[in-house]
């Protein structure tokens, strides 16, 4: 599979049997506007992909409004560009579409640090338990939970289960830790973390809130619980947004990956934004995986058709019914 995709592009430059990429910015983006108009495609793009990437989608939003997206386009191919269990997700929901991810090393690290065998063994010791899993997971996980969740409403549908339950909730324990402040619920975790929210610096936070003591911090709960102590407000992507568009602050921390601030200047031109670095100063804040798509390969997959997300029926089926509780529950 990774194999596949690196052959993809070099052969999009090197074949002389098929068409280069257009090496102008110019032309590259309308090879992609006739092709997404040919292949009647929709691009769909999370706030963590690069501004080039944002500017040219269809529609851009967080986990959950672009599953809700992925399951009502009249389109009959979804380039997504977002990463390998959102792209997945699409194909769970819109089965008879051709789901294109541009890179497909694009993964996850809350997904990876899953794996299905070890999450049957975790459910195994804990047989009485309800499961619900944030949507960061593989197909596989999906298929062995009772709900799916986003960061955007896994509190109020927690809130929703039955007092009575046990609940597990994986694979992100950041967000379950703060889930289970919001909720006030008992929640038994899986060790899971993001490698990008885990690296931001509460250091270097602290200095930023000392140089701006007028801004607002804003922070998406895959952060850690010392780092959320700091924040005026968490939420996720799309709620990071929405709430910089109703603050009266003039100036805003910015605790998540930092292309969301491409979409908050683009809405909030007069107001400003302050990413806040890695441990160390490192630029580890941006996503290594949503950042492999480019526009290169956004063409290269609407050409080539390729790589495509496939799924096991039977799989699908189960992953399937968990995502539809969600889509159900959630307001
Ligand atoms: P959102 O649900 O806010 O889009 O978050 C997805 C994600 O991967 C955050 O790291
Ligand atoms: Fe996964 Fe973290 Fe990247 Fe989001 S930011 S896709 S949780 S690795």
């Amino acid at each position: 599979m990774i194999l596949l995709n690196r052959t993809l592009i070099s052969a999009v430059s090197a074949d002389k049997t098929v068409s280069p990429v257009p090496r102008k910015r110019e032309e590259l983006l309308d090879a992609i506007s006739i092709l997404r108009r040919e292949r009647n495609a929709v691009i769909l793009a999370h706030y963590y992909q690069d501004p080039e990437i944002q500017d040219l989608a269809d529609f851009i939003g967080d986990s959950l409004e672009l599953s809700r997206k992925a399951s009502n386009t009249d389109a009959d191919s979804i380039v997504f560009c977002g990463v390998h269990f959102m792209a997945e997700t699409a194909k769970i929901l819109s089965p008879s579409k051709a789901v294109l991810l541009p890179d497909v090393e694009a993964g996850c690290t809350l997904a990876d640090d899953c794996p299905p065998d070890e999450f049957r063994k975790f459910r195994e010791r804990h047989p009485d338990h309800f499961v619900v899993s944030y949507i960061n997971c593989s197909a596989e996980v999906k298929a062995q939970s009772d709900l799916i969740c986003t960061s955007s409403n896994a509190v109020e549908l927690i809130k929703k289960l039955p007092n009575e339950y046990s609940i597990i909730f994986a694979p992100d324990q950041n967000l379950g830790k703060w889930v289970q402040r919001q909720s006030g619920r008992k929640l038994t975790l899986w060790p899971g973390s993001c490698i990008v929210h885990e690296t931001f610096s509460e250091e270097a936070l602290l200095k930023l809130k000392l140089q701006y003591p007028t801004a607002e911090v804003i922070a998406h709960p895959e952060c850690q619980s010392n780092l959320l102590a700091h924040s005026d407000y968490i939420g996720s992507t799309s709620k990071l947004l929405k709430r910089a568009e109703l603050s009266r602050a003039n100036s805003f921390i910015v605790l998540t990956e930092p292309g969301i601030i491409h979409q908050m200047k683009l809405s909030m031109p007069d107001k400003t934004f302050y990413e806040v670095p890695g441990l160390d100063g490192c630029s580890c804040n941006s996503c290594p995986y949503m950042r492999l798509n480019t526009l290169e390969k956004v063409y290269a997959s609407l050409k080539y058709m390729k790589p495509q997300i496939h799924l096991d029926e039977p799989l699908r089926i189960r992953a399937l019914q968990p995502i539809k509780l969600m889509l159900e529950m959630s307001s």
